[in-house]
């Protein structure tokens, strides 16, 4: 640094007063992803300069000539031109350095009463925040596809499964609206990782506040954060927020994987219970018949990475004393990757989803060819007064008699039942797939009036969500 405060705005570079003659080594660098948070740190930045103006801190005309350069920076950035320095470190040192080449010494001024502690949180919990809007929307995106595609099957039949063994019939569109359960309480923690990330940190300086009549208050509202924070140590060493994302995002790529995984299945030659559009497979280099489904394998594949982002900075954050300390720069690379990895991944699955082709003929043969109304003969027992052990015992006992003889509960007639139990009487011929289906009528149950009320309340929760 200069001694003398009209020295060149070249030596007072911030390049120069942070780091000295020493250069950043490959190894401290952030910039070549942090640079990602050039909008947050931008606004940040103006929202701050504003606040030191309004409050007398620093001239108006210098406000005006930082938000002036500040503007230009992101043309720059979004156009390509600004010129990326890697020996400036971060985002931060590469804004502020390029403010000093255009605006001279009033860039100086707009660190005043500001620490990079406070200000990397500042901008990683605004893009928290729009990162987990992003996923909300994707959330919502995918139930939306999941809710259309269950419209159409509310009486399409396919085993329900328990152990990957046909359990009980249930409708298709039951089984779908499982999964849109799954991703309301997805897009649910999305929101609430975004709460936690709606308090603004600025004004905690380094880490214990700052020595100037900051209106933070006003900051916060620019910046559109709800609160600021409480406790300026806390502030700028806390990441939960970060954490609870990478939490949501974990959980969202297991309810991923676990659909993705059931598409794989259902798509194999063996059950053929759905066909994927060709958008979401591909062929194999070498057997020409394979249509294989990569989009889902990879999302499936993926999830290994998101939890490894949570794990990553759980791991990191562990045992750190208060208040910032640099290993807090390696909180970024996994929320950006997560961040991209769930969003492509809950958009994929959309995509994938309102592509499906069902085979309701197939499935229908699947819940047929089994013994998926075995609990549904036992209950007709119980209806005749059976307590359900004994029941379930006559019919354990005939369903074995079944397999010995090749043959389902369909094809019995009235005297294989009646050898089973001499309870069984015409009406056990009336169970139908269908009969159990609608037997189901609890709410929550596989009925299909049951379910297509589930869809108009799907709908309503979706409606209500997007407003
Ligand atoms: N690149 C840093 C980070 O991501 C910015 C904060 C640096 N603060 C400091 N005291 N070195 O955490």
């Amino acid at each position: 640094m200069t001694s003398h405060n009209k020295g060149s705005s070249e030596n007072k570079n911030p390049a120069a007063a942070v780091r000295g003659s020493e250069l950043a080594s490959d190894f401290t660098v952030s910039v070549h992803y942090d640079a990602r948070l050039y909008r947050e740190d931008i606004s940040g930045s103006i929202a701050h300069a504003r606040m030191l103006g309004r409050q007398g801190i620093i001239e108006q005309d210098d406000v005006e000539k930082i938000v002036d350069g500040l503007a230009q920076i992101t043309e720059e950035i979004e156009s390509g031109e600004f010129e990326w320095k890697s020996e400036l470190e971060d985002i931060h040192m590469n804004v502020e350095s390029r403010l000093y080449e255009l605006i001279g010494d009033a860039a100086g001024r707009l660190h005043t009463a500001r620490s990079r502690n406070d200000q990397v949180a500042t901008d990683t919990r605004l893009w928290t925040q729009g990162a987990c809007a992003r996923s909300f929307e994707a959330c919502l995106a995918l139930q939306t596809e999941l809710v259309n595609l269950a419209e159409s099957h509310v009486d399409t039949i396919l085993p329900g499964y328990t152990h990957l063994q046909r359990g009980q019939p249930v409708v298709l569109a039951h089984h779908l609206l499982a999964y849109f359960e799954m991703f309301d309480r997805d897009a649910t923690r999305f929101a609430q990782a975004a709460e936690s990330a709606d308090v603004m940190p600025l004004g905690s300086g380094a880490m214990a506040g700052v020595p100037y009549p900051l209106d933070r208050g006003w900051v916060a509202d620019e910046l559109d954060f709800s609160e600021i924070s409480r406790n300026s140590m806390d502030a700028v060493s806390d990441r939960d927020f970060i954490v609870e994302f990478l939490t949501a995002s974990s959980l969202a790529m297991a309810h991923l994987s676990r659909l993705d995984e059931e598409l794989i299945i259902w798509s194999s030659d063996e059950f053929g219970f759905v066909k994927l559009s060709d958008d979401f497979t591909s062929g194999s280099s070498i057997m020409p018949q394979k249509r294989n489904p990569d989009f889902a394998e990879l999302i499936r594949g993926k999830t290994g990475r998101v939890y490894g982002s949570l794990m990553g900075l759980l791991t990191t954050i562990k045992g750190l004393p208060l208040t910032y300390n640099r290993d807090l720069q390696e909180d970024k690379e996994g929320l950006f990757d997560a961040a991209d990895t769930v969003i492509a991944a809950l958009e994929s699955a959309a995509g994938m989803v309102a592509g499906i082709t069902v085979n309701a003929d197939r499935m229908r043969q699947a819940a047929a060819n089994g013994f998926v109304l075995a609990t549904d003969i036992a209950d007709y027992l119980v209806g005749k007064g059976v307590p359900f052990r004994e029941a379930y015992i006559a019919v354990s006992e005939l369903s074995k008699q079944c397999i010995a003889d090749g043959v389902g509960f369909g094809e019995l007639e009235l005297a294989d039942f009646q050898r089973a139990s001499d309870l069984f009487d015409e009406g056990v011929m009336d169970i139908t797939l269908e009969s159990a289906v609608a037997a189901r009528d609890v709410p929550g149950g596989t009925a299909p009036n049951r379910v297509s009320e589930a869809i108009a309340e799907a709908k309503r929760m979706l409606a209500e969500a997007q407003e």
